[in-house]
């Protein structure tokens, strides 16, 4: 293998014969590695993101520790807002919270547009990255429109989302110019990636399982369609994911992706029919990897084989490694998986 377009991860996006299953994870750089809590030592979660020497070496970590197929780009959703001068902070243990939540027509106005000079430190990180990482290909991501706007409205994390729908039923203009905005900012920073070298996206929409088909296709999908389409022409391909997605994913594959990220929650047999001719992702219980080995491994051979009957299929967990995940355990899973 020369180059990362004749790897695992890239050929099951394309849905071409591949000589293993090819397996990354959502969040296999960050708390549940030692290496990662000593770098972490004493500086803040965006200052790391905006240094491009701490992104390149975390981004780093589970790749030499796992020998993983792909590797993400160590950054965070709402790092690109803090770029443009939200004034926002990623509280440890808590998440993204916003010093000015989102009300108004004005307040959507006052967010800046995104340019590549907002994230050099982007480019200059990715740039080094790529060239560590040799034919292992890079990960670019960003949030998408509904996940980051939920972030913008509540001020800081939600579990309803409660504002953020009231805004989206209530004052349609309002939503209309924010989610908008976001998608350009979104589809700007991962122009800014691929630019630099990332190999494939990953659009997160983590929260839009908060909805239902209707309003999720009426208000949602056509922005989060805008993001897919506004990087559609750079030769990579683009990952779709959210959590709690089972009753979106035809729509959700409909919003343009080529491979489809399923959570944990939706068995991958039943997902595959309702992506369409697309490779999918996932989708292992997190949970599972602090289960007995044993355990762990006959579900993700079940997974496995479900993924067989798919245009493709990358590996993955259903959602992000948890912190309290044995790195030793996520070796085994990873060989496990790579093996069988
Ligand atoms: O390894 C990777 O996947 C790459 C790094 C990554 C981070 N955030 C680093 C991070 C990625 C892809 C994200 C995306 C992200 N951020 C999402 C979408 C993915 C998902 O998990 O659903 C969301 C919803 C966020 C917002 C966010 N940022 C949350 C909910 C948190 C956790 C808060 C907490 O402390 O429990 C963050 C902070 C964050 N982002 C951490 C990391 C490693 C933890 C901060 C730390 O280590 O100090």
């Amino acid at each position: 293998m020369t180059s990362p377009r004749d790897g695992a991860f890239l050929r099951a996006t394309r849905g071409e014969a591949v000589d293993h299953t090819p397996v990354w994870y959502m969040r296999q750089a960050g708390r549940s590695l030692p290496e990662y809590l000593k770098v972490r030592e004493g500086v803040g979660m965006l200052e790391s993101c905006m240094n491009p020497d701490l992104v390149t070496e975390i981004t780093l970590q589970p790749v030499r520790r796992y020998g993983v197929d792909a590797a993400i780009f160590f950054s965070d959703i709402v790092l690109p807002l803090k770029a443009v001068g939200v004034d926002l902070d990623i509280v440890p243990g808590v998440g993204p919270v916003v010093a000015r939540p989102v009300r108004t027509l004005e307040d959507v106005a006052a967010i800046p547009d995104l340019t590549p000079g907002h994230v050099r430190f982007t480019t200059a990180a990715i740039r080094s990255l790529v060239a560590e990482l040799g034919p292992t290909p890079l990960i670019g991501f960003a949030g998408a429109p509904f996940t980051v706007a939920s972030y913008l409205v509540e001020g800081g994390p939600s579990k309803d989302h409660a504002l953020t729908k009231a805004m989206m039923y209530g004052a349609p203009d309002v939503w209309d110019a924010l989610l908008g905005k976001i998608a350009g900012i979104s589809a700007a920073y991962l122009r800014v990636q691929v630019e630099a070298g990332a190999s494939a996206v990953q659009l997160f929409d983590s929260w839009a399982g908060a909805l239902t088909p209707d309003d999720y296709r009426r208000s949602v999908l056509p922005h989060s369609a805008a993001v897919l389409a506004a990087v559609a022409g750079l030769g990579v391909p683009r990952i779709h994911f959210g959590v709690g997605t089972g009753s979106l994913l035809p729509l959700m594959a409909g919003a343009g992706a080529d491979v489809v990220g399923v959570d944990w929650r939706t068995p991958l047999a039943s997902a595959i029919p309702l992506v369409g001719d697309r490779a999918v992702q996932g989708n292992l219980d997190p949970t599972l990897v602090l289960a007995p080995t044993e355990v762990m491994t006959s579900r993700a051979a079940e997974i496995i084989d479900a993924g067989r009957t798919a245009k493709g299929h990358v590996f993955n967990l259903g959602h992000g490694v948890l912190p309290s995940t044995d790195p030793d355990q996520l070796k085994r899973l990873t060989e496990f998986v790579q093996g069988y």
